[in-house]
């Protein structure tokens, strides 16, 4: 049983009781991935609640990398995963990345999750194409999320059961967007002529007309929801409250980044959902279950990193910046793009802190960072001739941040495997003096800037494998 297994490990004085969320600090990729690696033996069911095929989780398992989207990661540990009606999920992929797992009977979803068509899809490229470049993922996830709030336009996964009751959600959809559609149809097109696009890719393929557009996305949908459907439960949140009554210990997954939260992050240059601590915990219904003491935690990259566009006040556009990109392998698990990187920015991952309900830090990539020779961290923003340390609630006003930065010494290179078996024994103690003094002044910076007075970096990720981690208590 994984509670007694708890008991003999160095995360035991940091491990959360019944319910713990994580979240993405940053804008993302800040490696929850590793996180859940480090997490899963100690932890029984695993849920996701927001986001969808938009988030990419690598997780590592005995010499297996997975790599998820809307799965669970827990489904790699052969968990309960459990994803609940908050979700938006492309059912063709979801399928597809369910294969990845020896048993994919563990993964569980909820009927009242939102579909994305490949109509969903088209109309995300459309909405870039056409409106402000949010430099989306492409998945579908906005145009979704859309449907969802305004419920006429809704899908969801226990329509796929029904083969004439998703042909006509379809068709009610693709009517109501037709316009944009036909102009979608004609770009493919044009785009297929120059040899710039694949026609098999094409999200509304030329020649088909209204009814047999219909009838395609209505006949992968309902094939995708065969195969989904000994997943679907009638209703998730009974299958949570039974393991919180079973004692169970559950780990909420959030996706994304808190600065790319729907509401609080750096709005228009966000995802559709929310990405809070609080707000994914929410959306599991677990909230009145979480531990105060050890049970919000967020993920902090030792430096930056940020997808797609919106202001990035700490971008290195130089040679330090391509550094960290390989050193760090900055590309994409979903779009393969390149991420563009930054110094770690204090100001930002504060404001996420506090908006975002996090207590626990767990620090990541603290090896990467030792490549460049001079890190820097940033301690304020100059912003119109003043200097602030609030961060901007609008975006053109963060835009015209500029860093105020801190050299701090060069992080030595580690030996794995010695620095964690001397964690162990020294907890934080056993990091070299300049890493040490990295950790401490970034946990001192985030408390006095966030207002949060008892947030704590208590984990150091130094390699991507589970177990490759220093925890801040000494456990003799
Ligand atoms: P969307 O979520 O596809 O609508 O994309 C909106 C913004 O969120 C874009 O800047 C994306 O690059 C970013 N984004 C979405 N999902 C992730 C993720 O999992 N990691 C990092 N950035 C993401």
């Amino acid at each position: 049983m994984s509670r007694n297994y708890l008991a003999s490990s160095p995360w035991a004085p940091h491990f959360w009781d019944r319910v713990g969320v994580v979240a993405g600090a940053q804008w993302g990729d800040e490696g929850k991935g590793k996180f859940v690696s480090d997490a899963a033996p100690y932890t029984d069911v695993f849920v996701r609640s927001q986001g969808g095929p938009n988030s990419g989780h690598t997780v590592m398992v005995n010499s297996r990398k997975y790599a998820f989207h809307q799965v669970p990661s827990g489904a790699a540990f052969g968990k309960p995963s459990i994803m609940t009606a908050g979700m938006v999920l492309n059912p063709i992929l979801l399928y597809e990345e369910m294969q990845q797992v020896d048993d994919p009977s563990v993964i569980v979803i909820d009927p009242r999750a939102a579909v994305i068509t490949r109509a969903h899809r088209a109309l995300d490229g459309y909405g870039e194409a056409n409106g402000t470049a949010i430099g989306t993922t492409r998945q579908g996830m906005g145009p979704a999320y859309e449907s969802k709030a305004n419920r006429r336009e809704l899908i969801v996964i226990s329509d796929l059961l029904n083969r004439r009751v998703l042909r006509d959600k379809i068709a009610n959809y693709a009517r109501t967007h037709a316009a944009e559609l036909l102009e979608i149809s004609e770009m493919e097109q044009r785009a297929i002529l120059k040899g710039e696009l694949d026609p098999n890719s094409a999200l509304v393929p030329s020649g088909l007309n209204f009814e047999q557009y219909c009838e395609l996305l209505a006949g992968e949908l309902f094939e995708a929801g065969k195969k989904l459907a000994p997943h679907i439960a009638n209703d998730t949140s009974t299958i949570l409250q039974q393991a919180v009554n079973d004692g169970k210990r559950i780990l909420v997954e959030g996706a994304q980044g808190i600065l790319l939260d729907r509401d609080i992050g750096t709005v228009p240059y966000v995802t559709s959902s929310r990405t809070t601590a609080g707000a994914t915990l929410a959306d599991a219904g677990l909230s009145r279950y979480a531990d105060p003491d050890n049970g919000f935690w967020g993920v902090i990259k030792a430096y930056t990193t940020r997808v797609g566009g919106g202001p990035f006040p700490t971008e290195l556009k130089d040679d330090t910046g391509e550094l960290l990109r390989q050193k760090g392998f900055e590309f994409g698990t979903t779009t393969g793009r390149a991420r563009r990187t930054g110094w770690f920015d204090a100001v930002a991952t504060a404001y996420a802190i506090r908006m975002g309900e996090i207590k626990k830090g767990y620090f990541t990539k603290m090896d990467v960072l030792s490549a460049v020779k001079e890190p820097m961290i940033c301690v304020a923003y100059e912003i119109d001739g003043g200097r602030t340390t609030q961060f901007p609630s609008d975006a053109g006003t963060l835009a015209r941040a500029i860093p105020v930065l801190q050299p701090v010494g060069r992080i030595e290179r580690m030996n794995r495997h010695d620095i964690v078996m001397a964690g162990r024994k020294n907890g934080f103690d056993a990091l070299p003096e300049n890493a040490g003094f990295y950790v401490d002044r970034v946990e001192t910076l985030l408390r006095d800037l966030s207002g949060v007075k008892d947030f704590e970096i208590s984990a150091v990720s130094v390699g991507p494998w589970k177990g490759q981690t220093v925890l801040k208590q000494a456990f003799a």
